[in-house]
């Protein structure tokens, strides 16, 4: 098979489309014909040498999908040639609260989702949504895992309650949005640019505040008639999440997933506290939140936002094209 490689950290030309041993399923697994793997920062992160536990040389990705070409020993072989979309959270463990000590995410350490095949634990595999292409479907996974484990899961927002995501040009902000107006939400968004928070008005948000040209927190406060939001969901971190803090109205729940921008260096505890506020982190999901969240994307006709399709052998394009931070959605790699 053919599989973007990454032999040495750096540029993005660093990513070479090579020949490699076509894999083969062992027991309990099944090898997937890959249709379409889509993008996460933390390929970025790992190719420049960002982030913990690098181990070369490795195929990239955690999103993908595809058809199932053959299952090993002890797996149903009614998978064979269903189409399919695959859960990266890895080994889990029986928490469900929290994740294991063997947890990882498919695309490190584990060869990933940049390649025309994959072999994988069939527990790993859901039926891909019928209304989706492979494109849509592999755009999916890892940031709609997240999104919806933040929101359903952990801050249990209800019909008719207001969600502020911040940072709505990020990647799983996008599934945040839709995961929570699809629930029946009324949502409002940050972003440090007018184009992107048209575009969220444009995908069902309420209404939006640039962060850089004013005082977010009280455009938001004024937006939501008067009171605070009942939940934030934050990737950002550092300042934004004590301006959260401000935010949610008093008894409210803020959930993070990410510190885009650090550490938080002023948290105002004794808001926290007096404002009986609710404070969560929360990451990627269990195999019973993917397989919902698969299941919510089927019942409510939901569609990812794809921002491009390259072929495979452009994933250096694909790559620069992230790190510019130009797009709006989901970076999609095309595998023939
Ligand atoms: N825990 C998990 O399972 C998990 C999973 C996925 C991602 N993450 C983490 O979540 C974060 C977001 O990742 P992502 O790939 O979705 O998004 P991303 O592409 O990294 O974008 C983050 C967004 O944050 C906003 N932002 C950046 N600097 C900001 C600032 N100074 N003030 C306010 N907003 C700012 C920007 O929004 P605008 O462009 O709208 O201005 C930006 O688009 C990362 O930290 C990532 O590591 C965690």
């Amino acid at each position: 098979m053919k599989a973007i490689v990454l032999r040495d950290l750096g540029d993005a030309e660093n990513l070479k489309l090579e020949e490699c041993p076509d894999p083969v399923a062992a027991p309990g697994e099944a090898v997937v014909a890959l249709r379409a793997a889509a993008l996460n920062h933390r390929d970025v992160w790992i190719r420049r040498g960002q982030y913990a536990g690098i181990k070369l040389p490795i195929i990239l990705g955690s999103d993908g999908s595809g058809t199932v070409r053959s299952v090993g020993a002890g797996v149903d072989p009614a998978w064979v040639g269903r189409e399919v979309v695959v859960n990266p959270s890895l080994d889990w463990g029986n928490d469900p609260r929290v994740q294991g000590p063997n947890y990882r995410i498919l695309g490190l350490p584990d060869n990933g989702t940049y390649a025309e095949m994959i072999k994988i634990p069939a527990t790993q595999l859901a039926p891909k949504p019928s209304h989706l292409s492979f494109e849509e479907a592999a755009a999916i996974p890892l940031a709609g895992l997240t999104a919806y484990r933040a929101l359903v899961t952990r801050a249990r927002v209800q019909p008719g309650e207001t969600v502020v995501v911040t940072g709505i040009g990020g990647g799983v902000s996008t599934f945040a949005l839709q995961i929570a107006k699809a629930i029946g939400a009324r949502v409002f968004v940050t972003s440090g640019s007018d184009a992107k928070l048209a575009k969220a008005i444009e995908l069902g948000a309420d209404g939006g505040a640039n962060y850089r040209t004013g005082d977010w927190v009280q455009e938001l406060v004024q937006l939501g008639g008067g009171g605070g939001p009942d939940v934030v969901i934050d990737s950002v971190g550092g300042e934004t999440l004590d301006h959260a803090v401000s935010l949610v109205k008093p008894g409210g729940r803020i959930v993070t997933y990410g510190a885009t921008t650090g550490a938080v260096k002023n948290l105002e505890v004794r808001r926290v506290f007096w404002k009986q506020i609710d404070l969560m982190g929360s990451t990627m999901g269990t195999p019973a939140e993917f397989t919902d969240m698969i299941a919510f994307y089927e019942k409510h006709r939901l569609k990812p936002v794809i921002d491009r399709v390259f072929p495979l052998d452009e994933a250096p394009h694909a790559h620069r094209r992230m790190e510019q931070a130009g797009q709006t959605g989901k970076i999609v790699l095309r595998i023939e």
